[in-house]
């Protein structure tokens, strides 16, 4: 009888652990200066950080797993209804590096390298979107993209460095 309820405990045991175990890995880490509107959903294994800038995400977006978004020093503003797909690197931070004298870290972070992503645009899965880009409403940007220019609005973009390939 012992045997059958110490049994009975343990597995019930095992099973809040393991829950416990996968709520934990599957948690998303939204560190500082960021403003998150309603209908917005955050993927797992997310990380988004205005660092010392700051990050500003509409409504209704879907930032998908293992994403990043840095802020630098600069602004980060995604608009309404944004898709962000698995793993896409959106970083408005670039380190100044003139300085042959001084190490790299020492020189700091560009300022003025806003990034923004205006209303219902889809970025695909693996893409880079590069410090001072403007992607304008309603644009694809298709997977493994490196956006290093602005892009304009409602056209498809693709590949490293993203070049428009047709109208929507
Ligand atoms: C960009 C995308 C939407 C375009 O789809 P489409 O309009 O059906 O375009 P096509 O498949 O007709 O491709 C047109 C051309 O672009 C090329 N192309 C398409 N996507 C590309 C990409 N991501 N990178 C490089 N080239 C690409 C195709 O090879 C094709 O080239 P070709 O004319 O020389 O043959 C799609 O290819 C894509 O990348 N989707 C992202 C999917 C994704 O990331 N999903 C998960 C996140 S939610």
């Amino acid at each position: 009888m012992i045997n059958i309820l110490i049994k009975i405990i343990k597995s019930k045991l095992k099973k809040n652990f393991s829950f416990l175990r996968y709520k934990k890995k599957l948690s998303s880490k939204i560190i500082r200066n960021v403003k998150i509107d309603e209908g917005t959903r955050i993927g797992p294994y997310v990380l988004i950080d205005g660092e010392a800038g700051s990050i500003l995400i509409g409504k209704n977006c879907s930032i998908n797993s293992f994403s990043w978004l840095g802020g630098g020093n600069s602004i980060l503003s995604i608009g309404n209804d944004v898709r962000i797909g698995t793993g896409t690197v959106i970083s408005c931070a670039n380190h100044i590096f003139k300085d042959k004298n001084l190490l790299i870290r020492q020189q700091g972070l560009e300022k003025n390298s806003d990034i923004t992503i205006e209303d219902d645009v889809w970025i695909g899965a693996n893409s880079t979107i590069l410090p001072g880009v403007k992607i304008q409403k309603g644009s694809v940007i298709g997977a493994g993209s490196v956006v290093t220019k602005d892009i304009e609005s409602y056209v498809v973009a693709v590949g490293n460095p993203a070049k428009k390939i047709k109208e929507r």
